[in-house]
């Protein structure tokens, strides 16, 4: 068989998302079932930007598995004096049994996958964050049983990693997203192409208000990513009118969640009467990478 790889939502169809979905879900419901099942395992950890979630629960799910994980920064390996990244790949194949990487530029990701023989699982990359968005997935699935016809609002920055891979999940199970965002930030092409080639509705507004109206979700990031620092000054200006506060969440349906992928930066795109408020989720989603991370080492390791 062939490895796979999670580098985004695009190659996974319905049936294997719902499946990873479901796995989650068990492993959550009973932490005892795959105790061990990757025992002896190694897994590399290659982490250009810093994290506190993905790293934490990458590395606690591989524990859990009876695996060892390796953490490397840029300052750990010879990345950071210039080795390649096709090198690394097939080097770092002949140890272990899996990488999963954060970077800056997702090309690096295509060609650690590509040039390395062990399944990649992306850790964010300036495109896709694939990896927050199952567990996403997975919170919804939990609070609001089907996904299908659910409508999510993603209000920020609409064209960074936390939209595109909302917008291709969203597609994939039949959802409705939004996206409000300011001109000039909208998704880029090739995850508008997705959509539509899947019959996915995403539809762009650049009023939030209406964009949030009848939501079931209303989703937020912060406005500057990691790599976009040299934006700042720009971005807080553009994303002014998008914060979500509690005046705006009280738009969307009665029984709508508040999501965010966190970190959140306070008073910024969420005020903290949305981020405590008793229909938040976001300490939900960020426990949920655990559970996900298991699901996803089970099945890319022994296709579960
Ligand atoms: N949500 C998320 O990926 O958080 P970290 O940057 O802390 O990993
Ligand atoms: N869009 C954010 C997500 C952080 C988890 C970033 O890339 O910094």
């Amino acid at each position: 068989m062939s490895k796979k790889d999670f580098l985004t939502l695009k190659d996974f169809s319905r049936e294997e998302l719902l499946h990873l979905l479901n796995l989650a879900l068990e492993y959550k419901a009973d932490p005892s079932i795959y105790h061990d099942a990757l025992k002896g395992r190694t897994i590399g950890m290659i982490f250009e930007k810093p994290s506190t979630r993905t790293r934490v629960s990458l590395e606690a799910a591989a524990f859990r598995l009876g695996a060892h994980a390796i953490y490397l920064s840029p300052r750990d390996t010879q990345l950071g004096r210039g080795e390649s990244i096709e090198d690394t790949a097939r080097v770092l194949s002949r140890y272990v049994d899996l990488i999963t990487a954060r970077v800056f530029d997702h090309k690096n990701l295509e060609a650690l996958a590509r040039h390395g023989s062990v399944p990649v699982i992306n850790a964010l990359s300036d495109r896709f964050h694939p990896a927050q968005v199952l567990a996403d997935l997975m919170t919804l699935k939990e609070k609001k049983g089907d996904l299908e016809g659910l409508v999510l609002t993603f209000v920020g920055d609409g064209a960074n990693n936390m939209a595109a891979s909302l917008a291709i999940g969203g597609a994939i199970l039949g959802m409705e997203v939004r996206i409000a965002t300011p001109e000039g930030y909208q998704p880029a092409g090739d995850v508008l192409e997705f959509v539509e080639q899947n019959a996915g509705t995403l539809k762009v507004f650049h009023d939030p208000e209406e964009a949030v109206q009848g939501a079931d979700c209303v989703y937020t990031d912060v406005w500057v990513s990691m790599g976009d620092e040299s934006q700042k000054q720009e971005r807080m200006a553009a994303f002014k009118p998008f914060q979500v506060n509690l005046r705006l969440f009280e738009r969307a349906k009665d029984d709508a969640v508040f999501m965010h992928c966190l970190p959140a930066h306070r008073d910024q795109e969420v005020t903290s009467e949305v981020a405590d408020h008793t229909r938040s989720v976001i300490f939900d989603e960020a426990e949920n990478r655990l559970h996900t991370a298991v699901a996803l080492y089970l099945h890319l390791l022994l296709d579960r």
